[in-house]
């Protein structure tokens, strides 16, 4: 499956702006991530990109019905694995890198997005440290678990300032692209 493919699968069942915004993100993460560690770029994107595709149908399932979701996508059990992995009670273990990956990045991507809006350079020179400020904030963002944040980041064996670069600079070649095709994950 290409990035094409899976973005109109997932506008199939995502419908919300929010949503979309937040896979896409998590996208971005992934990616850059992917290159951090000379792993598949294209099929970690789309697990960042496919992970909440149930989201938005089954809120209470969620992930459990993703599965059925990709049924017929032709994406391998492993991958569909992945995903499922990022739920609380699913089940299926986080022992590989890209699972760790896809669980440290999900709240952090949008955590870093909402950081950035409330910049007026936006995502550009955003440092860690200026998102741990934001993390003090109990006010900020407070669905946002702090704790996990953390410890999903510690999981991954990466230095909490180089996690924030990464998904800063995943963030921001993910804008390029999207501002180049009229959308945007800051406005
Ligand atoms: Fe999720
Ligand atoms: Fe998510």
């Amino acid at each position: 499956m290409n990035r094409e493919e899976a973005l109109t699968l997932l506008k199939e069942h995502v419908k919300t702006d929010r949503l979309l915004r937040h896979s896409l993100a998590v996208e971005a993460a992934m990616t850059a991530y992917a290159r951090r560690f000379g792993e598949d770029e294209n099929r970690w994107g789309l697990l960042g990109l496919l992970h909440d595709i149930d989201f938005e149908k089954y809120p209470q399932e969620h992930p459990d019905n993703a599965p059925k979701l990709l049924e017929g996508s032709g994406l391998e059990d492993e991958f569909v694995k992945s995903i499922l992995s990022h739920g609380i009670e699913s089940g299926v273990p986080r022992d590989t890198r890209e699972r760790q990956c896809l669980h440290a990045v999900d709240e952090m991507a949008s955590f870093i997005v909402a950081v950035a809006l409330m910049r007026p350079t936006r995502l550009e020179g955003l440092k860690a440290k200026s998102v741990k400020k934001k993390m003090k904030d109990k006010a900020f963002a407070k669905a946002v678990n702090r704790e996990e944040l953390i410890a999903s980041a510690e999981a991954l064996e990466v230095e909490f300032a180089e996690h924030v670069d990464i998904v800063v600079s995943g963030l921001i070649e993910q804008e390029a692209r999207l501002q180049s095709e009229g959308y945007s994950l800051l406005d």
